[in-house]
């Protein structure tokens, strides 16, 4: 028998992917009596006037039969003598783009429908580019209703010159194309009649036949560590699924991103000790010393992949808000989490023909090619080369919701050639010197709140008591490093993040750091913290109301923005998402300034003891 085959089917609404699966079950006998039976009586009332409708069979849902549509992923087991079946059924509309790829990134062939009475769609061609992006490199095109092109070999023909041309722009290198009739039952599981030109496999045949097993067996092995096992101070062991390759007990393994090296003492298959073990076996590996390893890490043996942190790659936008050029993200590849940025949009795609369009911001459904770098240095291999270590899905850090999806096609070179430099003198010898920690303060609030006014008698109290500070604040930066940005969302984003570095190399100069922008946006700061680093990050929310701000309006800005003069004004037309755990929060319409420098004052001492405050300084506000 045949290794269990994942495939897809994808097709435009009308295309007949429900009955061609569900003719082949029939056909093939897979149908349980009771189910049979139910098929009669309710085609009796479906829309084939009395003659079996194999798609009520599929359409299971309630709301499918009434939509007349397939609305999610459904996934369909059967067996045949020859080979086990998992079949993904997804929906063909536009809006559904997010359900047919998660879909494709399970299987391992995709069935695509053609309509023989219209050819190949707009559609089409999107599903077999998203199959292809999600790795499928098998491709059966089902030309679907050749009765209702009287079953005419030249028609036929027609069509699968397109699609032997879109496998070319699409560079699929494994296609198949086989005519059918799902309704009729032309070439599903026995040979057509009616088309006695065609003299390749049924639909059946080829599934039960295709070998999808791309894996030459020279692969090195590969193991995505999912889980540091240690039930007792006597055992440690690797626990993950074995990505590619074999190993044996007594071979040398390489721990990646560290590329420290140790012997395997044991491998465990389930809970027995076995020698080998090899692709798809579930493993918990013993080495013979300690190193470092945790859940993220690699085990490789002849293997090459890649450790750097900025690569780049095709990506599928899922979200129903834009991707702009800087957002972050969480990113996932392998078992591994970990905050990315996507540096640069470099083009979009276009679904219908390829083309490359030039683009800085990206809608729901759309795919580009984009640089992404990552917080820190990961393991990965370009997606040709490891489906499982060349794919990912970005993960929106605020919703948790899954936002794109995409596969690496390259590392970028100018990672693998800068290195880091080690310096003598330490962030901790600047300090020392000082005698200070260099922490960074981050008020951040909306315009008018009073941050900057807050920071500044903060860095006066702490510049008194005798520290090192540096207070960077919104509009002065704008005026000289950051006069290049204005206020739309991937501005803003650059802004944040420009400052946030600039206070990180603040701080290992060993100053403290006090900074005052309005930086809207939560994955925003979450990245400043991360860049930063948590324990040296306080985060200052000025929770002034809207209302007061605006009354107070010192700028004038306020009212500018009323009368629509300023476009994207947070707090008008641009959303200001306020912290939900920042470490100290001030709300200054209902104290003086006096007292709530005071109060902030008191506050910041209780994360980090500072210099100052009205116990040791004279302090005039
Ligand atoms: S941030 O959103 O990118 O963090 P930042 O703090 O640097 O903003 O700059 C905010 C200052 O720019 C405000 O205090 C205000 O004086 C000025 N400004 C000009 N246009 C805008 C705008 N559209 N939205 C907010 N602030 C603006």
């Amino acid at each position: 028998m045949n290794g269990l085959l994942k495939f897809i089917t994808c097709g435009s609404v009308d295309d007949g992917k429900s009955t061609l699966i569900g003719h082949m079950l029939y056909d093939a006998k897979l149908l349980f009596t009771d189910q049979e039976r139910a098929l009669e009586l309710d085609s009796r009332i479906g829309s084939r006037g009395g003659e079996l409708d194999y798609s009520l069979l599929l359409d299971g849902l309630m709301a499918e039969r009434e939509q007349g549509i397939t609305i999610d992923v459904a996934y369909r087991y059967f067996t045949t003598e020859r080979r086990s079946f998992i079949v993904a059924d997804t929906p063909g509309h536009e809006e559904y783009t997010r359900n047919m790829a998660v879909g494709a990134s399970f299987a391992d062939l995709a069935v695509i429908l053609v309509d023989a009475s219209r050819g190949i769609l707009v559609q089409t061609r999107r599903h077999a580019r998203i199959c292809a992006l999600m790795g499928i490199r098998s491709f059966c095109f089902a030309v679907n209703k050749t009765d209702l092109i009287h079953y005419n070999e030249l028609e036929y023909r027609k069509i699968e010159k397109e699609i032997r041309k879109l496998a070319v722009d699409l560079e699929l290198s494994d296609v198949t194309v086989i005519p059918v009739s799902a309704t009729e039952g032309d070439n599903i599981t026995g040979k057509s009649e009616n088309m006695r030109w065609y003299q390749g496999q049924t639909l059946l045949e080829y599934l039960e036949t295709v070998n999808v097993e791309t894996d030459t067996g020279e692969a090195g092995f590969v193991m995505p560590v999912q889980r540091v096992c240690r039930p007792d101070h006597t055992f440690r062991g690797f626990q993950g699924q074995v990505a590619s390759g074999q190993l044996s007990a007594g071979q040398t393994v390489t721990v990646l991103p560290s590329g420290e090296k140790a012997e395997v003492q044991t491998i465990l298959l389930a809970d027995r000790e076995v020698q080998a073990v090899r692709k798809g076996n579930p493993v918990t590996v013993r080495l013979n010393r300690e190193i470092d390893v945790s859940r993220g890490c690699v085990l490789v043996r002849d293997a090459e992949l890649k450790v750097s942190n900025m690569f780049t790659a095709s990506v599928l936008w899922m979200d129903d808000a834009e991707l702009v050029q800087g957002k972050n993200f969480l990113i996932r590849v392998g078992t591994r989490i970990l905050p990315a940025t996507v540096m640069r949009i470099k083009y979009k795609v276009s679904i219908h023909s390829g083309e490359r369009l030039e683009a800085s911001r990206l809608h729901k459904n759309e795919i580009a090619v984009c640089d992404i770098v990552t917080a820190e240095e990961m393991v990965y291999d370009s997606f040709a080369k490891n489906r499982e270590l060349g794919c990912f899905i970005l993960i929106d850090r605020v919703s948790n919701m899954t936002s794109g999806c995409g596969v690496i096609r390259h590392s970028l070179r100018r990672s693998e050639n800068i290195v880091w430099q080690k310096l003598d003198i330490t962030r901790g010898i600047r300090a020392a010197k000082m005698n200070q920690k260099p922490v960074t303060l981050w008020f951040t609030g909306l315009s008018g709140s009073g941050k900057s006014a807050l920071a500044n008698e903060i860095e006066k109290i702490l510049s008194v008591a005798g520290h090192y500070t540096m207070l960077l604040d919104g509009d002065n930066v704008r005026m000289g490093l950051n006069s290049n940005l204005g206020f739309e969302e991937q501005d803003r984003i650059e802004n944040i993040r420009r400052i946030a570095e600039v206070a990180k190399l603040m701080n290992d100069a060993g100053l403290i750091v006090l900074t005052s922008f309005i930086s809207p946006f939560r994955s925003d700061r979450e990245r400043a913290r991360m860049i930063i680093g948590e324990g040296n990050f306080i985060e200052i929310y000025v929770s002034t109301p809207l209302e007061e701000c605006e009354k107070r309006d010192v700028k004038g800005l306020y009212k500018k923005a009323r009368n629509g003069e300023i476009p994207n004004f947070t707090g008008i037309s641009s959303p200001y998402e306020a912290p939900q755990h920042a470490e100290i929060c001030v709300d200054t319409s209902t104290l003086s300034l006096d007292d709530a420098v005071k109060y902030v004052f008191a506050e910041i001492q209780r994360f980090c003891q500072l210099k100052g405050g009205q116990e040791n300084v004279e302090y005039h506000s």
